[in-house]
């Protein structure tokens, strides 16, 4: 069952009063940049197809204000897909036994960024399962290296839960950012898709001690979890306000055969748009990516998010014979291209829609300010 959005599937026809409330409150929205939880829920439970088009326009030109049409480029390396987690969504938790496993040793991540140097990228994110194998010494050295071979880069991580400590380490040791979606704002829908074992409070402790070391942080959720519902996704928004991350990572929730959420109903394309374009006119600064699982999910998705107020395209620059394995979620994009492929692909894409690539560290628009001045 799918509880969210139920004016969107049904094609159905708002009367033109309820499109109008529905115009008001994103004018409302886009001017405050805060709605109640009831007007949210609203928007939510009324929007339909025909309002759509105004909501993308009012996060679009949001963003334009901001970042006008550059949209920032991160090369992102998949570093391991071991993980001793048990996320229930996720098909590289420890449970699944039919993956066959992989890390890439200092020297292959290192080979990677220089790739990724050489294409132009000065963002890398390093992005794994929580993979025990890469200790804080390890992590140090590799973060240390990077730095010095490619010293202009911005390095964002993306491993995990961690210790205070050790995210502190990591931050001394020179990495910039640090992903970790929150998941699910919602404690009833966080302890559905996990295990006993993953706690909510830790995941949120995770984030603010993140934002207390110094690290640029990206926080985000997915969107069509089984038995998510309105209520849950306006959490998401509400909590995303208060913590203001300086990224948010939204993508739909894919369905994986080899999780416990098998035969589960996968999101789409419009819902995760929606939940972008209301992030936007929350936080009208944020860095948004257009998720690789929206390209995955519809050949334009990518497209179509820059155009609902996104800003960030992360283009794989994983080895590609590791790509296969890093597989998350089914039918990812790009597994079977080189970095090169999918530099020149989302190049391509960028300008096709009338936006502009660029290719410097892609800060936030306060940092960038501050490192300016
Ligand atoms: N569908 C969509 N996104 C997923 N993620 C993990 N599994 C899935 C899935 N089946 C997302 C999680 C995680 C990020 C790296 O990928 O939000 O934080
Ligand atoms: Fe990888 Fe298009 S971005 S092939």
């Amino acid at each position: 069952m799918n509880y969210i959005f139920p004016n969107l599937k049904a094609h159905s026809q708002n009367s033109d009063k309820l499109t109008s409330s529905i115009y008001s409150l994103i004018d409302k929205l886009k001017k405050h940049r805060i709605l109640s939880e009831t007007e949210l829920c609203f928007i939510l439970d009324n929007i339909s197809l025909k309002e759509i088009p105004y909501l993308y326009k009012a996060s679009f030109v949001v963003k334009e204000k901001y970042y006008q049409n550059r949209v920032y480029l991160r090369g992102i390396i998949e570093i391991s897909n071991y993980c001793k987690q048990g996320c229930f969504y996720c098909g590289i938790n420890s449970q699944n036994q039919k993956i066959e496993r992989y890390r890439l040793s200092q020297s292959e991540i290192l080979a990677a960024c220089r790739i990724g140097y050489d294409l132009g990228y000065r963002t890398f994110v390093i992005q794994g399962g929580e993979d025990t194998y890469y200790t804080d010494q390890l992590m140090v050295e590799i973060i240390k290296e990077i730095k010095v071979k490619c010293a202009d880069v911005a390095i964002t991580l993306s491993l995990g839960e961690k210790s205070k400590e050790s995210y502190q380490k990591l931050f001394d040791a020179g990495a910039d950012r640090y992903l970790l979606r929150h998941e699910a704002a919602s404690r009833r829908l966080y302890e559905t898709i996990h295990p006993k074992y993953m706690f909510y409070d830790t995941r949120r402790e995770c984030l603010s001690n993140l934002k207390e070391i110094g690290y640029q942080v990206g926080a985000g959720f997915m969107v069509g979890l089984p038995t998510q519902t309105n209520d849950d996704l306006v959490e998401d928004l509400l909590y995303v306000k208060s913590l203001e991350p300086h990224m948010v990572g939204i993508g739909p929730y894919l369905c994986h055969e080899d999780t416990p959420l098998r035969g589960s109903k996968s999101g789409t394309l419009q819902e995760t748009l929606v939940m972008v374009a209301l992030t936007r006119l929350l936080l009208p600064k944020v860095l948004l990516p257009s998720t690789t699982a929206l390209g995955s999910l519809d050949p334009m998705g990518r497209e179509m998010a820059l155009e609902a107020g996104a800003n960030v395209l992360m283009p794989n620059i994983s080895p590609t014979e590791n790509r296969i394995l890093y597989e998350i979620y089914p039918d990812k994009i790009c597994i079977t291209d080189t970095s090169g492929q999918c530099r020149n692909c989302i190049e391509n894409r960028i300008i096709a829609r009338g936006h502009v690539v660029d290719l410097s560290r892609g800060d936030h628009f306060d940092i960038e300010k501050k490192l300016k001045s």
